[in-house]
């Protein structure tokens, strides 16, 4: 799975602790910033990652600011996103299961490492369960067009 990660500075600390636990899990990824925990605008990372998503370049992304809230929002006004602010494990099941996710969205300022952690490995692993799913992700994607 191609993997790419961003983060306002707002996130900026959770992402770093996030690429720790993915190079520890030996899980690839590609970083688009931000690089340093200096002031940014989460528009502009919320952009990149998720036109880099929709275009195919990456599966999956992973983005992270203050809240998740407006790096999610950003995210999901890009064609073909389906971004999902998860701070609880039971969400980062759902969202794949029953959404097909492929950006998940946290908050920096909202959870701790350990359970952000958890969130990713739950996100990265779990597939979509498809059928009366499908339809409903296929309304979404035709509101999308
Ligand atoms: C930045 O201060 C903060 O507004 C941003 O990280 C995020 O929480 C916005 O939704």
């Amino acid at each position: 799975m191609k993997l790419v990660i961003g983060a306002d500075h707002g996130g900026f600390d959770l992402k770093e602790n996030i690429k720790q636990y993915l190079d520890e899990q030996g899980i690839a990824y590609t970083d688009y910033g931000t690089h340093t925990p200096e002031r940014c605008d989460y528009p502009v990372i919320a952009k990149k990652v998720a036109e880099a998503v929709a275009d195919g370049t990456f599966d999956r992304g992973i983005l992270v600011c203050g809240t998740g809230i407006g790096i999610g929002i950003a995210a999901n006004k890009v064609h073909g996103i389906r971004a999902a602010l998860c701070h609880d494990m039971f969400s980062a099941e759902y969202c794949r299961r029953h959404n097909d996710a492929n950006i998940l969205t946290m908050g920096g300022r909202v959870i701790g490492p350990g359970l952000a952690r958890e969130i990713v490995r739950i996100f990265l692993s779990t597939g979509f369960d498809g059928g009366r799913h499908e339809v409903r992700v296929n309304m979404i994607k035709e509101m999308d067009k």
